[in-house]
């Protein structure tokens, strides 16, 4: 392990932001986090100071109608600080809305909004803002993107929701519901909590749930299916601990993939990631390019029919080769993967090939035990990795200089390892739509089996009497 490369200056101030979030953040920072995540303004302080409904600005709560317009003109009276109310109701939103900069504002979205434009972009877009709360106090707000009216036709349409340079925010309690595009895109975020949220999406590939780059996030208590991206890391991205995930039938959680000249990621930890019926359990994804991703870890990922397990293809026959050498992985661990995949035969549930002049590192592989659904045994592929555990060539864990590469080895399991049997989860998807409507489900109560999420949902029963009052 690399000494950690903080300076006294940045460690002094860490210090500071620990103080101040025991004094605001209801949740303690966790070590892999570089600070407190959240908005600085509590949800109560933001509804105090001001509540703009859009009701005030022009809305008709009916699904022919396009709250668009009332959005906008509903955040620009609020934006210095207050709380953007849409009521529990339908709204048909045909207009996309842009809602930039601002502080101390919350959107506050106890309705259901339904696509009806279909303009390219994104529904909502969020950029250069600080201190957003992004949620629903019922936990029964929603964004319905009825996907499927272009996804019949093999088309795509507009992303749900986009925050572009948003710091000190949370986006909770919602469900995002069969995206035209994708779902959920993050980019240069930082000090975000982003928690007990559902996505559904359609069957098939691009539309991704979850995409996130920036540092000092907190991801927790996520469930998602579709046929793509559940959670994934994009370039560039520091401290992030991603939790709880309930990847419910999709691609399956990623870092990728990773096309740059100076992939810079580290420094990120996922644990307690379920997926079932899922493209993978966990990729790497890159093709030439280069820069490093160190530092990380996955831990506690449990499986149950996926095609790939843990998979670093840093020969992505899918992504064009970018110009470089590879990217170099170094330091990342991958500990208590429990399960099945589908067939280990055919695809090796231990995948681990890095770049021909740039062989990886420090890579450890322990207590893994993931067999085959599917005959009698499976292949773990190891190819210019160094490290522990598994195919990974030995004796070198901590080096990196002058590492030779070597063509894939290929071990041969034929029996299952012990332990290997998992707990599954109640509510498995067994199939998943495409050309129909999506139902908007109900934000999930547990995302990984046995663990709690870590916050109640917002719509508790006092929740729900306050909003019950604010009707209007
Ligand atoms: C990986 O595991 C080793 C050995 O337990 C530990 O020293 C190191 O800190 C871990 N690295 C990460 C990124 O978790
Ligand atoms: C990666 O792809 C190149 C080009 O196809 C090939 O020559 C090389 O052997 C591959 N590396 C590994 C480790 O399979
Ligand atoms: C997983 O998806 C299926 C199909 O949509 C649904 O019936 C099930 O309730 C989901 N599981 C959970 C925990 O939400």
């Amino acid at each position: 392990m690399p000494p950690p490369n903080t300076s006294w200056p940045l460690a002094l101030s860490f210090t500071l932001l620990l103080a101040l979030n025991l004094l605001i953040a209801p949740h303690a920072v966790h070590a892999q986090l570089r600070g407190r995540v959240g908005p600085t303004t509590s949800t109560a302080a933001k509804r105090a100071s001001k509540v703009c409904s859009v009701l005030d600005h022009g809305a008709t709560a009916s699904k022919s109608s396009d709250i668009g317009p009332a959005l906008v003109a509903a955040f620009a009276a609020c934006k210095s600080g207050g709380t953007i109310y849409v009521p529990p109701g339908e709204y048909g939103m045909s207009t996309w809305v842009s809602l930039s900069g601002g502080q101390g504002w919350a959107l506050q979205l106890d309705g259901v909004i339904y696509r009806t434009g279909t303009a390219g972009g994104n529904m909502i877009y969020i950029e250069k803002a600080k201190d957003v709360e992004v949620y629903s106090s019922t936990s029964q707000g929603a964004i319905q993107g009825n996907g499927f009216e272009y996804h019949k036709d093999n088309k795509n349409g507009c992303r749900i929701l986009r925050l572009s340079h948003v710091q000190d925010f949370s986006i909770h309690d919602l469900a995002l519901v069969d995206s035209p595009l994708f779902h959920l895109f993050l980019e240069s975020t930082t000090n975000g909590e982003i928690y007990n949220l559902i996505v559904r999406g359609g069957n098939k590939g691009g539309l991704d749930g979850i995409d996130v780059s920036g540092a000092n996030m907190w991801l927790h208590d996520i469930e998602v299916s579709n046929r793509d991206e559940c959670v994934t890391i994009k370039d560039p991205s520091q401290y992030m601990l991603i939790e709880n995930i309930y990847c419910n039938w999709s691609g399956g959680c990623a870092m990728g993939s990773l096309g740059g000249s100076a992939i810079d990621i580290h420094d990120i930890r996922f644990d307690k990631v379920y997926s079932a019926n899922c493209n993978q359990m966990f990729m790497i994804k890159s093709n030439g390019g280069g820069g490093t991703v160190r530092d990380c870890s996955f831990d506690n990922f449990v499986g149950r029919h996926n095609a790939y397990t843990l998979d670093i293809d840093a020969n992505w026959s899918q992504l064009k080769k970018a110009a470089g050498d590879g990217v170099l992985f170094r330091y990342l661990n991958f500990t208590g993967w429990h399960g099945s995949c589908s067939d280990g035969n055919r695809r090796a549930p231990v995948n681990i090939v890095c770049p021909d002049a740039k062989p990886c590192y420090g890579i450890r592989v322990s207590d893994f035990a993931v067999w085959t659904e599917t005959g009698s045994k499976e292949l773990y592929k190891c190819g210019n990795a160094y490290g522990e555990g598994v195919c990974l060539k030995g004796g070198a864990a901590v080096g990196g200089a002058s590492l030779a590469g070597y063509a894939v080895t290929t071990m041969t399991v034929a029996s299952a390892p012990s332990g290997w049997n998992a707990p599954t989860m109640a509510a498995d998807l067994t199939t998943l739509g495409l050309s129909s409507s999506i139902p908007i489900p109900p934000v999930p109560t547990t995302f990984f089996p046995g663990a709690t999420p870590y916050s109640k949902l917002a719509g508790g029963a006092a929740a729900s009497a306050a909003a019950a009052k604010d009707r209007r």
